[in-house]
């Protein structure tokens, strides 16, 4: 129902763990490549995934191939640099959430791509830099799950 986008993601527990967390919530997960490992990574495997989790994985070779997948979706940038707040978005059934890679983000290009209001942000107290990605992905997610009632959820 949801989509979570991982762009060019380069820690394997860190995408094992959202490869769990969609799999769990049913929302499909699209990666952006340059992945910086390769899908049968040991430290993937060692998140403990099972087949199926795997097969729901939406691989692009690069973002406009994935962006062209999703066309008919809203897309939100998950940013650091966002001054919409998440909580205060009302999300809708196929909405897309974007996020940039562990040690840069999203390029400022793409983020530019965005109106503000499709640029969101989770807070954090003065001076903080970010949160890990898998745990920005949870927050994002539940969220939005959340908003439309935890559907298959139980
Ligand atoms: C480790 S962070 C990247 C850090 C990078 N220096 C930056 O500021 O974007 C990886 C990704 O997690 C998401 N993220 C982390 N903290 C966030 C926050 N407070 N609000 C929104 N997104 C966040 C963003 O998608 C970010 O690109």
């Amino acid at each position: 129902m949801f989509n979570i986008i991982l762009h060019q993601p380069e820690i394997p527990p860190n995408t094992g763990n959202i490869i769990r967390l969609c799999a769990n919530t049913g929302i499909q997960l699209h990666l952006v490549k340059p992945l910086g490992f390769p899908l049968q990574d040991k430290q993937l495997l060692r998140a403990g995934l099972d087949y199926h989790e795997f097969a729901r994985i939406k691989v692009h070779e690069n973002w406009l191939n994935c962006s062209q997948n999703l066309q008919e979706h809203r897309v939100f940038a998950v940013t650091t640099k966002g001054k919409q707040r998440y909580d205060k978005v009302t999300y809708a059934a196929g909405d897309a959430f974007l996020f940039g890679a562990e040690s840069c983000g999203l390029p400022m290009q793409l983020l530019e791509t965005f109106p503000e209001s499709r640029r969101i942000r989770v807070p954090m107290v003065a001076a903080s830099r970010s949160l890990n990605l898998s745990n920005a992905v949870a927050i994002i997610a539940y969220e939005a799950w959340r908003q439309a009632g935890f559907p298959s959820g139980q």
